[in-house]
């Protein structure tokens, strides 16, 4: 199998998979970082969300080889922050948004790369942005709230 080097949370990491296995398997699989997780497997429901370069991606459908590039700068759950203190963690944490939890990390990395590039959102905004994540318990309503606590606290 071809080699693929990624960088991940700033960290280079080398991995012996197919051209076309998704970023999921690698991070979840080969690396152990579970936080990212798989829900439909087909782009629809956001469990997977990871940030490529800034950009909140799903990560059940980004290829391994699409992303093996120096330039290319892979975030999971795992390395949104230091000690799990970003604004948009914190804000979650007060909030206690989560019910089961299994789709909290891509609500997460969705909302963090959303206030980076619009900080001051309306309520529209965000209940547009994080509509496109499925939380199948029906946070929604703390999770839009939470996304506007951390809108302030950035
Ligand atoms: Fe990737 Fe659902 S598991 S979008
Ligand atoms: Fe259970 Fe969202 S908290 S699926």
């Amino acid at each position: 199998m071809p080699k693929y080097t990624l960088t991940i949370n700033k960290t280079p990491y080398t991995v012996d998979v197919d051209a076309d296995t998704p970023v999921l398997w690698v991070l979840r699989d080969s690396l152990k970082l579970v936080g990212t997780k798989f829900g439909c497997g087909i782009g629809q429901c956001g469990a997977c969300t990871i940030h490529l370069n800034g950009n909140a991606v799903r990560s059940c459908t980004l290829p391994v080889s699409a992303v093996a590039n120096a330039n290319m700068k892979l975030t999971s759950i795992e390395g949104l922050s230091e000690n799990g203190d970003h604004p948009v963690q914190q804000a979650w944490l007060e909030i206690d948004v989560p019910q089961c939890g299994y789709c909290q990390a891509g609500q997460i990395m969705t909302a963090a790369a959303f206030l980076d590039k619009n900080p001051n959102p309306s309520e529209e905004e965000i209940k547009n942005t994080m509509s496109g994540n499925i939380c199948r318990c029906g946070t929604y309503m703390r999770i839009n709230k939470a996304v506007a606590l951390a809108a302030k606290k950035l």
